[in-house]
């Protein structure tokens, strides 16, 4: 027999000992991942005795139907207080908080992003400063707050205006052909094209362009995507998640979203190779966000890095824009559903403008009654539902219930948490292990919540009537603390504008066949998007 007959043979013996090692292994690597995930379900258990919630399933955690998250949330609100564990399965569970006094004392803390939940949004928006932590979160805070100075911010007001007006222009040919008209969309288009402008510089039309048009799909794509991912225990791990058609779809709305941002960047950076150009922006008294960000030096003396530089864009773009789509579809929607108050903001706009030929910086602190009611809109309607920490240190809340720091088994199942830590930029790391507890900011519940706000579902803008007092921490559409929203004043001057002008030109009036229905994503959406019937006013 030649030697190569007898490795045949041998062959399918030594294919059965590869495979047998290989279940052994499969199964050993099982069952420690198994009890990583039971110890780490009875630790949590132990940690959140001190918090009742509702029954769950070991395994499928609390099951609520799609798209009643919101309303399920509410009720447990009402049944719970101040905060409940909510069990996204077995091993995986967010202590949900919506007091007021809970809300002071982790905002006044300076615990860092659940890594383990806004890791999922680092392939889109980068670690930019939404994402970052620690000192490197301070520098950008630092180096990017002089682009929200009010000499910054003033000019800004006639270019929004101009946005809203192309956008009330459009509407003004739609209502002939059909009269409800799905706000939502029209509107991120106004606030993109506001924010690229204010911000980037750009001066293309933002609203006419489709390329524009797909970006908007792109964010839609991304927010539900993102939404997804976080309940789903299967797509926690990144390989698997890649090679899923949700993973698939994520990455390409990411492409879309990026080849967008590219274009912004390589345009600006073109403009800058013109001398004239350059020297124009050197002899500025202010520099905007995007010259801050190409003419930045961090304390060290070097520049941002390209990737740096994208997430920022990425980040500011995202936020600048689909935040106040959200709050300025609902404050229309409320204002539509409740036409008493509609009719007197219109009656303080028109004698603060007249026709609304020119509006400026000036008029913003000038409409006291429609500022009630943007606030009470925010309130039932808080654009940004919920953010998410992980604790860093053990906490006592005011009513003496407490939480520990963390555990050493790991909670999400993938290595990231651990690449995000080792990352060499300081900026993408965080320094606590990925297991700690993830505390949930619900500003939805908060606002909701009937302890802080009596008959939490009536709308009644008096609740910000100069003269009423409330708890410091019942409000919070802009979150609180030193991470607050850097964007807060710009986006108050945005939605004055665009509920001025709009008020100006049209009636709102709901549609009573399509009334909106809230549901959670990054932003607050809407599931049958906001239409309303638009009747222009003479
Ligand atoms: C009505 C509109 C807006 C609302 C309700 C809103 C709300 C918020 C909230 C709740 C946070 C805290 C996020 C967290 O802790 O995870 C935040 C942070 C942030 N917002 Fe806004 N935002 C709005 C508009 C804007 C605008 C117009 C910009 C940019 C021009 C912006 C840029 C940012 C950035 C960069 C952060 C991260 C700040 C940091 O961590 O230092 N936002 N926003």
């Amino acid at each position: 027999m030649n030697v190569s007959a007898l490795s045949l043979t041998r062959l399918p013996g030594s294919i059965s000992g590869f495979l047998q090692l290989a279940s052994l292994l499969g199964l050993l690597l099982f069952l420690f991942k198994a009890a990583q995930l039971y110890l780490r379900r009875q630790w949590l258990l132990k940690a959140f005795q001190q918090f009742p919630s509702a029954p769950s399933h070991w395994l499928f955690g609390h099951k609520i139907q799609k798209d009643q998250e919101l309303q399920q949330i509410l009720s447990w609100v009402e049944k719970f207080p101040s905060a409940f564990p909510r069990w996204l399965w077995g091993s995986k569970a967010h202590m949900v908080i919506y007091d007021p006094d809970y809300m002071k004392v982790i905002l006044g803390r300076s615990d860092p992003k659940a890594s383990g939940t806004y890791r999922f949004l680092a392939p889109w928006i980068g670690y930019g400063l939404l994402l970052i932590n620690e000192q490197t979160w301070f520098q950008h805070r630092r180096m990017l707050t002089p682009a929200f100075h009010y000499d910054i911010l003033k000019p800004y007001v006639g270019i929004v205006a101009d946005s809203v007006r192309v956008m009330l222009d459009k509407w003004e040919k739609l209502i002939d052909k059909d009269s409800s008209v799905e706000v939502f969309q029209h509107i991120s288009m106004m606030t993109l094209d506001s924010i690229m402008k204010c911000a980037f510089s750009y001066q293309g039309n933002v609203q006419l362009d489709r390329h524009s048009q797909s970006y908007i799909k792109a964010i839609g794509d991304l927010n539900n995507l993102f939404f997804d991912r976080v309940r789903n225990a299967f797509h926690q791990n990144d390989t698997i998640y890649g090679l899923s058609s949700d993973g698939r779809l994520f990455h390409r709305a990411c492409q879309l979203a990026h080849e967008h941002t590219d274009q912004v960047i390589k345009e600006r950076k073109a403009q800058l190779q013109n001398e004239r150009e350059l020297e124009k922006i050197r002899r500025k008294r202010r520099l905007d966000f995007l010259d801050i960000l190409l003419f930045a030096k961090m304390e060290n003396g070097s520049s941002l890095s390209d990737e740096d530089l994208r997430a920022e864009v990425d980040t500011f773009m995202f936020e600048g824009h689909d935040t106040t789509a959200s709050a300025i579809s609902w404050i229309f929607y409320a204002l539509a559903a409740h036409p008493e108050h509609q009719k007197k903001c219109r009656e303080e706009v028109q004698s603060l403008l007249g026709d609304g030929a020119s509006i400026t910086w000036d008029h913003m602190d000038q409409m006291p009654y429609t500022t009630m009611c943007i606030k009470e809109a925010l309130r039932i309607y808080p654009p940004v539902p919920v953010v998410v920490r992980e604790l860093k240190t053990p906490v006592t809340f005011p009513d003496g219930r407490s939480l520990p720091k963390g555990t050493a088994f790991c909670a999400c199942m993938s290595p990231a948490g651990w690449r995000i830590m080792a990352s060499p930029h300081g900026h993408h790391r965080s320094s606590l292990c990925p297991t700690g507890i993830i505390v949930t900011l619900s500003f939805y519940g908060l606002h909701h919540n009937s302890k802080a706000w009596p008959n939490p579902e009536v709308y009644d803008p008096f609740r910000f009537a100069p003269d009423s007092s409330r708890h410091s921490h019942s409000f919070l559409p802009f979150s609180g603390g030193a991470r607050n929203c850097i964007g807060k004043q710009f986006a108050m001057n945005e939605l004055k504008v665009a509920v001025a002008l709009t008020l100006l030109r049209f009636e709102l009036l709901p549609d009573p066949t399509r009334i909106p229905f809230p549901i959670p994503r990054l932003v607050l959406k809407s599931k049958n998007g906001i239409h309303l019937r638009l009747r222009k006013l003479h």
